[in-house]
């Protein structure tokens, strides 16, 4: 091509100079009879984008009447007169007869090529108009329309598709420019090999031919596209139009921007396709070339098989179908296409597939109604016995064609294919229902599956994470204790048993109410036995103890470490994840309050039985305040927190609760009230002030009740409001102190004023201020000396209300006061 264009440029650069030069004059676009066009000379289309006269092509000396671009890619020839007939030398002319025809003849006057008109003018004119379209018209008559010429050179095309074309046939006159066929060859514009056009025999489609046989199609127009070209898009250069009705049927291509040059052709080396002019180039770039990839070559798979570019091997049967030689199919000879195996017989059940995104088949032996619908469409098809597939004519959901017989020539894309149904015999739809079903079911069954087994993995992770967390929580105990020890007590040889939770659990029968031996302020005791019978009291703690894992333990230790015969002994802990838990030892005979405040237990305490109470408990808390390496101060002292063993010796018990859960502070304003009315001093009730001497005051409530046999808390006596303090208070001024003796001690193991001792002791223990009550070391030796004793101040809270008159600066509510019994723990608001 470059080398033909070479060629010409070469050839007529002198010609176009001379032509250029007579032209100034006369600018010819038009001529009429009696000034015929001579070899050598040519008409320029305003615009001048194309030229009219005579050429030689490539090598060739031959002269060809033709038009070719003279603006850009000059002598690139777009249409060719004589293709078939030359003018073997330059003696060529072109002229006008009066009646409007065309005529070229040689030098011997012979017609080598006409033009013929339909009816006969006035005064005709020839013009090359600036499309490039050469036409035939009326001298007078100005219209553009294409019909109102008399000839025009558009409705001859050769190999080139200029815009403003119409490609195809008219079917009421018969009129047929439905191909434009390449050159013979580069020397010879002779009608060639290749064709590109609109078959019309059945639903009309683009092809592109080589000989006789198709290379390639376009295929069917969609509405939108071909079938075959779903990349193919309307775009800013040209607006492409198919049209197909009753008249007439055509390709036609409208330029959008004037100032671009585009073409379609075909040409000898095969190509088919549309050229834009590049002005920065100065060449023709492809805007589309029929024919992308093997699948795109016509039958590649043979009859009713289709083809997919990204499967391996890319030809295939449809479902339904087989190879009809597996043989050669195996060896990727596909020509033979594939057979059904099932046939179809026209009998009832037999039905359609869609099958998505295809190129439709090959429409030559189709046959279409633009105006059906798509249910009617299959209708017709299932009714007539040699149908074999339907669609859409247009793909958004109008028109029906049918196909009879094999399809051929079908691929798949990706996106932007068209829906093709295929008919198949009832066997095979049967089985497809069947399919269908158990592939549903299938489906479920995988679905639950699939369930189970996410649950279940779940699940395991659920109880893997837990266990997981227990290890490690595990671990970290172990490191701490195992730190503990190491640093610590090498010296001093202490176990601290840690038990497990599941031990624990077990030995109280899961924390069975049963089990239950009482609640404290910080959580239930219940009665347990370990796997060596030995029994226990465990105490669960409820509270978060609002301190570290490692506080925790460095506490329980420390307590563990206190041993005194007076205190109940802590014999290990259990931690795990939230619990926290501390193992005592059990004491079989429970609480001092099951006792003294019991009618006929009471009796089973006679007064040494209780004087030694009194004293065990006070040698136990002069040990936790002074003897111990810890100052302890209890915060909670009371009668159902004295145990008894089973020789009735006391034991402190709950002692240290009020570090484990609150620090150890020794003197110090809390912000958290510990304690049990009825046993709380006014200090630390009130204000919230602990010191040993709070402790002192409900030691001597304790002794007071130990020797009345009534309880602090909710004393009555019928010639006064107060509590058992008062009424201790009012019989000692009164001098009646013998008065307050449990009625129950009538024996005489002791001396009256060894119990008298005690009451004044009890006394000094629970006076008003704090610096006036004794302590610990004073009053063990208090109780078991000879000496004289101080005479008691007024004690403190010696009226029930007294609590709430005093409390009521404070923010003490009477709600907030729980059953006397249990230990009261309240947030100060202060
Ligand atoms: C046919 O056209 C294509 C595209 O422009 C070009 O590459 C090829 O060289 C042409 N062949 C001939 C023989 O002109
Ligand atoms: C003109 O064409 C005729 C018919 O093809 C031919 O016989 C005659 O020789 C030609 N004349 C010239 C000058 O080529
Ligand atoms: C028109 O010209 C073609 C060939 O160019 C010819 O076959 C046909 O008979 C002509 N028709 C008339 C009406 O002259
Ligand atoms: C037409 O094409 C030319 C050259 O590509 C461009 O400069 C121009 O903006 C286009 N005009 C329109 C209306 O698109
Ligand atoms: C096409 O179908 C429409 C509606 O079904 C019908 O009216 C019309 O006659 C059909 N045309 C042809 C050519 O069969
Ligand atoms: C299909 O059958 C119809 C009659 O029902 C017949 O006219 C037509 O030629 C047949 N076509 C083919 C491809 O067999």
């Amino acid at each position: 091509m470059r080398r033909k264009l070479g060629g010409i440029t070469i050839q007529f650069a002198y010609l176009f100079i001379v032509l250029s030069t007579i032209r100034i004059s006369t600018a010819v676009d038009t001529f009429s009879p009696g000034k015929p066009i001579k070899d050598g000379e040519s008409i320029v289309s305003p615009g001048q984008l194309y030229e009219l006269g005579f050429f030689s092509p490539g090598s060739s000396t031959r002269r060809y009447l033709g038009i070719w671009y003279k603006r850009v890619s000059t002598g690139t020839v777009v249409w060719v007169a004589n293709r078939e007939v030359p003018v073997l030398d330059k003696s060529g002319v072109l002229s006008i007869t009066d009646q409007g025809i065309l005529q070229l003849s040689n030098g011997t006057n012979h017609v080598l090529w006409s033009s013929n008109v339909t009816r006969t003018p006035r005064n005709p004119v020839a013009q090359l108009l600036e499309s490039g379209n050469f036409v035939v018209k009326e001298g007078s008559d100005s219209s553009t329309a294409q019909s109102s010429y008399l000839w025009q050179s558009f409705d001859y095309p050769v190999d080139t598709l200029l815009p403003g074309m119409k490609l195809g046939m008219n079917f009421v006159t018969g009129a047929d420019s439905s191909f434009i066929y390449s050159w013979k060859s580069l020397d010879d514009p002779a009608k060639g090999d290749i064709g590109f056009g609109i078959d019309s025999h059945g639903f009309p489609q683009l092809l592109v031919t080589k000989g006789p046989a198709i290379e390639y199609r376009l295929g069917s127009f969609n509405g939108l596209r071909y079938t075959g070209t779903p990349r193919l898009q309307q775009n800013l250069i040209y607006k492409y139009t198919f049209e197909l009705n009753e008249k007439e049927v055509y390709y036609h291509v409208d330029l959008l921007n004037q100032s671009i040059a585009t073409r379609y052709v075909v040409n000898t080396s095969g190509f088919s396709g549309r050229l834009v002019w590049k002005d920065e180039t100065q060449s023709w770039a492809i805007y589309y070339q029929a024919g992308e990839d093997q699948c795109d070559n016509y039958k590649t798979c043979g009859p009713n098989a289709k083809c997919n570019i990204n499967d391996s091997p890319m030809c295939s049967c449809f479902e339904g179908f087989e190879p009809k030689s597996s043989r050669d199919w195996d060896l990727l000879d596909w020509s033979s296409g594939c057979v059904r195996k099932d046939p179809i017989d026209c009998r009832r059940g037999e039905g359609f597939v869609k099958h998505e995104g295809m190129k439709l088949p090959d429409t030559s032996m189709s046959w279409y109604n633009q105006s059906m619908n798509l249910q009617d469409c299959e209708q017709l098809c299932s009714k007539k016995c040699n149908c074999t597939a339907y669609a859409n004519t247009d793909i958004r959901g109008s028109g029906c064609v049918l196909w009879y017989g094999d399809l051929v020539d079908m691929r798949e894309y990706t996106d932007r294919g068209q829906d093709l149904y295929i008919r198949m015999s009832a066997a095979y739809l049967e089985s497809l229902r069947r399919q269908s079903k158990a592939r549903k079911r299938k489906r479920i069954a995988i679905i639950i599956c699939s369930i189970i087994f996410v649950m279940l993995l779940l699940g395991l992770g659920v109880i893997l994470y837990r266990r997981r967390r227990k290890v490690k929580a595990r671990e970290k105990i172990k490191r701490i204790i195992d730190k503990y020890y190491n640093t610590n007590s090498r010296s001093e040889d202490l176990e601290l048993p840690i038990f497990q939770f599941g031990i624990i659990s077990k030995a109280t029968d899961h924390f069975s109410d049963r089990n239950e031996l009482g609640k404290g302020g910080f959580g239930p005791v219940y009665k347990g036995t370990l796997p060596d019978g030995k029994e226990v009291a465990v105490k669960r703690l409820s509270m978060d103890s609002g301190q570290g894992l490692e506080e925790f333990i460095n506490e329980v230790i420390l307590i563990a470490k206190l041993q005194h015969r007076n205190l109940v002994s802590l014999l290990g802990c259990c931690i795990e994840e939230d619990e926290r838990i501390l193992v005592y030892e059990y004491m079989s005979n429970k609480s001092l309050d099951c006792f003294i405040f019991d009618q006929s237990k009471s009796r089973i305490l006679d007064s040494r039985m209780r004087i030694n109470i009194i004293d065990g408990i006070a040698r136990g808390l002069l040990y936790l305040h002074q003897d111990s390496r810890l100052r302890i101060i209890h915060r909670d002292l009371k009668t159902s927190n004295i145990l008894l063993d089973k020789d009735m010796v006391p034991k402190i018990s709950d002692f240290g609760m009020a570090r484990i859960f609150g620090g150890n502070q020794t003197e110090a304003n809390t912000k958290r009230v510990v304690g049990t009315y009825g046993y709380m001093a006014p200090e630390y009730a009130v204000d919230g002030l602990f010191s040993v001497k709070s402790d002192i005051f409900s030691f001597g409530v304790i002794v007071l009740e130990i020797v009345s046999g009534s309880k602090n808390r909710g004393f009555s006596s019928h010639d006064h409001m107060h509590n058992l303090l008062g009424h201790a208070w009012k019989l000692w001024t009164e001098g009646k102190m013998l008065e307050l003796i449990d009625n129950n001690l009538d024996d005489s193991s002791v001396a009256v004023s060894e119990i008298v001792r005690c009451i004044h002791v009890g006394l000094l223990c629970v006076q008003q201020k704090p610096e006036d009550r004794p302590n610990m070391s004073s009053v063990v030796l208090m109780l078991n000396g000879e000496s004289s004793l101080p005479q008691p101040k007024q004690p403190g809270f010696f009226t029930e209300r007294e609590i709430f008159e005093t409390g009521s600066s404070s923010s003490y509510q009477k709600s907030a006061v729980s059953v006397n019994e249990i230990t009261m723990t309240m947030l100060d608001a202060r």
